[in-house]
């Protein structure tokens, strides 16, 4: 049998966000629009989640910690933080101050995102990521995280996601608030940048610790060798990822066709390392009726999708080149999302797996990957898709709170704990 083994520390862990783990919480944007018909796909709601603000995070992360794991990914809901403009809740800070220090208890380093979806309700209500005010909201928000936990956080994630986020809810109307406008999505995420380069600087005048941002780096190509097919892969792949990876090192924001470039005050070098969510591939192809793509289709097959979300063909190989092609920013990466919807677990051991040897791979030819989170520890709440997508490394039956280990939490817990993928 053969080894694949990994740097001495590397980081292994699991990944999670708030609103999806926490619940009861009914002061962000998502709390309300999860009450409008139709919004979420099962009709579900957050509601009590996994439990964690009440006390069941300190459970599953000890399971985490028991079965090898040496880190996690956790976000901070700003909602409960700074529930009204300016004033920030110290039970809040408290409850966090006190998962965090279980965390450091169990052996698990903590990276913690500052804005993962969500948005309080009175910064959604001023216009969300539309107003330029947001960005120094935002910064005022990621600096009193950074004074009142500096010291049990090691690793700071600015934001998650924020080309998804533009696209989700500010391009299309899957997610609030729904604008369904390509001008006010680019608007939103040269909004998130300023936010992202700003909360970098307020982080760094108060904590001596990286701080990075997170991007989903999906794989996009075009389905044939056809020159349309090739343009709107481009258009979508520079969408998604190429404009925000430019932009990190230029400080413009230049959209995909037409359209004034944006120049981000102080988002050039703005940047300690880069997490890097993945969880597929997308074969592209030029299609009139798909406006509000960009005009690209997405038909490769097999692929994991539903009538919303799209997560795309396996493709191990994608993550490979994507990480490669990452590590030109000239920052360490880490793998901040992995996973896939599967509630048998029927095909997640192998992806699992294949994605672990894909991540090796991309080290071995020269990335520079300090760490793997898994998404995602436990079932959660899966944004607009609601209860149905269950990624957890354990089944959660969220009305009983009932926890069950799937067959893959053993395989993942047999790589942490060697610290390496054994290959038959
Ligand atoms: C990612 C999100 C995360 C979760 C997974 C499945 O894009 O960052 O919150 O929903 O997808």
């Amino acid at each position: 049998m053969g080894r694949l083994t990994f740097p001495a520390g590397f980081l292994w862990g699991t990944s999670t966000s708030a609103h999806q783990v926490e619940g009861g919480n009914e002061n962000n944007d998502w709390s309300e629009w999860e009450r409008r018909p139709g919004a979420i796909n099962d009709a579900t709601r957050s509601g009590a989640a996994c439990g964690w603000w009440e006390g069941r995070a300190e459970e599953d992360l000890a399971v985490a910690a028991a079965e090898g794991q040496n880190a996690h990914r956790l976000s901070l809901e700003w909602s409960r933080l700074e529930p009204e403009p300016g004033r920030f809740d110290d039970r809040a800070f408290a409850r966090y101050a006190q998962l965090l220090d279980e965390m450091r208890r169990l052996g698990l380093l903590a990276m913690v995102t500052l804005h993962h979806v969500t948005l309080p309700r009175w910064v959604a209500r001023r216009g969300g990521w539309t107003s330029w005010s947001t960005a120094d909201c935002f910064a005022r928000y990621a600096q009193e995280c950074a004074r009142r936990l500096a010291g049990r956080v090691p690793l700071w994630v600015t934001m998650n996601e924020p080309a998804a986020c533009a696209a989700a809810g500010y391009a299309l109307t899957y997610w609030p608030p729904a604008l369904g406008s390509n001008r006010m999505a680019l608007r939103a995420l040269a909004v998130m940048l300023e936010g992202h380069a700003a909360a970098y600087r307020a982080v760094k005048q108060v904590a001596d610790a990286p701080v990075g941002i997170v991007l989903s780096a999906p794989r996009i190509e075009p389905a044939r060798a056809s020159l349309l097919d090739g343009a709107v892969a481009w258009a979508q792949d520079w969408s998604f990822l190429g404009a925000t990876l430019r932009s990190l090192k230029t400080g413009v924001l230049q959209p995909p066709i037409a359209g004034r470039r944006l120049r981000v005050p102080g988002l050039g070098g703005s940047l300690d390392f880069v997490g890097v969510n993945y969880y597929g591939r997308y074969a592209v192809q030029f299609d009139l009726r798909s406006a509000g793509i960009l005009f690209g289709k997405h038909v490769q097959e097999p692929t994991i999708r539903t009538g919303g979300c799209d997560w795309g063909e396996i493709s191990p190989a994608g993550l490979t080149r994507q990480l490669l092609r990452l590590s030109r920013l000239g920052v360490p990466l880490y793998v901040t999302e992995n996973g896939i919807r599967d509630s048998d677990d029927a095909l997640r051991p192998s992806f699992l797996r294949e994605h672990v040897a894909a991540l090796h791979e991309a080290i071995r030819l020269g990335a520079e990957v300090r760490g793997y989170f898994h998404w995602s520890l436990v079932d959660n709440f899966e944004w607009a898709e609601g209860w149905v997508p269950r990624f957890g490394l354990r089944a959660l039956d969220p009305a009983t709170q009932r926890r069950t280990p799937r067959g893959s939490a053993a395989v993942y817990a047999r790589i942490c704990r060697a610290n390496a993928l054994g290959v038959p």
